[in-house]
């Protein structure tokens, strides 16, 4: 029987080239997706057209009722999920003394209670079968903090220290969970940040890089392998050397 991966946020960036690696390795994928249905369908097509078991299925994963639909949906399909790739997520650059208490709410609740709503559906399975990865997508900004993007960071945070704490409560049920924790990386979410900027991140790393959503996809793919087993509670940082903690 083929493994079964769910990534939320799928249908553009990291999400999508994560998609498209797992189903190169021969998962059926879920393509979870919010408001990007056209890119989210163009994706569905191509996986389809090259032999993937995949479905595409919005919710907003902020949402409870639409994330539980979701996991149901799935599990109608597929019968199991083995990975879980936690990656929608919102972003932008605003002064802490500017952030609306709704702009404050909406990042915690799309970036943090997303996590939470996919991890509680996704585990009782999990925990029956004792088996299972988790990957939570934060960000360098959740392990040294960001100017102007406080409210950012602090999902960030609290995504490392909530892959932490359920790495321990689930590691005797044999279920692993990890976070990828990247630096800049080329997709619509630093679509605003100037060249000049961006060449400054460049300067600054020493791998001299900004990655490719395709580079970190390897990475989250890597913690779903069999020969990562002993990796649980961990932050990866693919970010060329620009954080190094
Ligand atoms: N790019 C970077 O430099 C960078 C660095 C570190 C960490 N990250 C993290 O990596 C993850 C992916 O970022 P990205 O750069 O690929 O961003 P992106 O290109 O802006 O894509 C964001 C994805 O999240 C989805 N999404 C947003 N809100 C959602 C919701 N409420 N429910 C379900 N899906 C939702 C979007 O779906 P729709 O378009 O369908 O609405 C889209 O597929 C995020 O968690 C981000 O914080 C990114």
């Amino acid at each position: 029987m083929k493994n079964t991966v769910l990534i939320t946020g799928a249908s553009r960036g990291i999400g999508k080239a994560t998609a498209e690696k797992f189903a190169r390795e021969g998962y059926n994928v879920i393509i979870n997706y919010y408001k990007s249905k056209d890119k989210a369908i163009d994706l569905l097509e191509r996986l389809l057209s090259s032999g993937t078991n995949a479905i595409a299925i919005q919710a907003d994963v902020s949402n409870r009722k639409q994330v539980e639909k979701m996991f149901e949906e799935a599990y109608e399909k597929f019968g199991k999920i083995d990975v879980l790739v936690n990656n929608a997520g919102i972003a932008d650059m605003t002064l802490f003394t500017d952030i609306t208490e709704e702009q404050w709410k909406r990042i915690f609740d799309v970036n943090v209670n997303g996590m939470f709503n996919c991890c509680q559906c996704v585990l009782p399975r999990m925990i029956s079968e004792k088996s299972g990865r988790i990957i939570n997508i934060a960000s360098i900004w959740g392990l040294v903090g960001a100017s102007c993007e406080a409210h950012y960071s602090a999902t960030k945070g609290a995504i490392i220290s909530f892959t932490k704490a359920l790495a321990k409560e689930l590691g005797p049920s044999n279920i692993l969970v990890n976070a990828v924790a990247p630096g800049a990386v080329d997709t619509d979410m630093i679509a605003n940040v100037s060249g000049e900027v961006l060449e400054e991140i460049r300067y600054e790393t020493p791998l001299e890089v900004i990655a490719k959503p395709e580079e970190i996809a390897d990475i989250i793919y890597i913690l779903s392998r069999e020969e990562t087993k002993l990796i649980t509670g961990q932050v990866i940082n693919p970010s060329g050397g620009f954080v190094i903690v």
